[in-house]
């Protein structure tokens, strides 16, 4: 995969982007990075980027120049994917991250300012991506959102593709709480069962734990996990059931004990 960024800021794109687990995968070759400063096309005398906004509107508006020769300078096939990113676009999502990351390169355009003229987003852009109903001062922070995302779902980008498969079986569920050393932290002790070696019970309790945590904090979630597997739901149901009675008692005793 190669990751094209147009941005008016490609130091802060490599700063984090070329670190930890994507630095690691990119300095393997497994994934590769390739931004291009705007403003280096800009043909303008003082190397500006943005002008006022027609019709009136606080704030400065991108033009089309420069934004259109950093990207033809990507010299981009046709089929080649843009995407803007923008609180106006799709919310992005894990099953858009498993998409985009089959594709062989990507180009993703970063606004600043107000944003940028539409009649080059209309000429360049196929995808308007958005992370979130947030406004960011920029594209940068989503774009390395987006790249982080989608280079977790390119085989050997992890260290154990475990890693990933794992959460296609849990597919939607929030994950599972998990412990490492020491087995007794302060007055913390980790749940019995996962240190007793029996994996098929670790398996129960795991996605009984990881059910829980989407009832409570996803409902919607929870929902859709129910409906897309019927006979697992139902056998889990009493039990869920009979464990949230569990908690609750647990829950008041700690609290009467405080
Ligand atoms: N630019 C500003 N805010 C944004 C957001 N929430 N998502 C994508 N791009 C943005």
């Amino acid at each position: 995969m190669k990751f094209n960024v147009l941005t008016l800021f490609p130091e802060l794109i490599e700063n984090v982007f070329l670190n930890s687990i994507t630095g690691r995968a990119a300095d393997k070759g497994i994934i590769e990075l390739n931004t291009v400063n705007i403003r280096d096309y800009s043909k303008d005398k003082h190397k500006k980027v943005d002008d006022y906004i027609y019709g009136g509107g606080a704030g400065m508006l991108m033009f089309p120049q420069p934004v259109y020769d950093a990207y033809l300078s990507l010299k981009p096939k046709s089929t080649t994917r843009v995407i803007y990113l923008t609180p106006g676009g799709k919310t992005f999502t894990q099953d858009m991250a498993k998409e985009y990351a089959k594709e062989e390169e990507l180009i993703f355009l970063c606004g600043h300012y107000e944003g940028i003229d539409e009649r080059v987003i209309d000429k360049i852009v196929t995808d308007k991506v958005s992370i979130g109903d947030y406004v960011l001062t920029g594209g940068e922070i989503p774009c390395l959102v987006m790249m982080d995302s989608i280079s977790r779902m390119i085989p050997g980008v992890l260290g154990n593709n475990e890693s990933f498969v794992e959460e296609s079986f849990y597919d939607n569920l929030l994950e599972y709480p998990q412990y490492s050393r020491p087995d007794k932290w302060m007055d913390m002790e980790v749940p019995k069962i996962l240190l007793s070696g029996d994996h098929k019970k670790i398996e129960e309790y795991r996605l009984e734990e990881s059910l829980r945590i989407t009832k409570e904090l996803r409902p919607d979630l929870y929902d859709k996990w129910a409906k897309d597997h019927p006979e697992y739901f139902e056998k889990l149901k009493k039990k869920l059931k009979k464990a949230e009675e569990k908690r609750r008692k647990e829950e008041a005793k700690r609290l009467a004990n405080k």
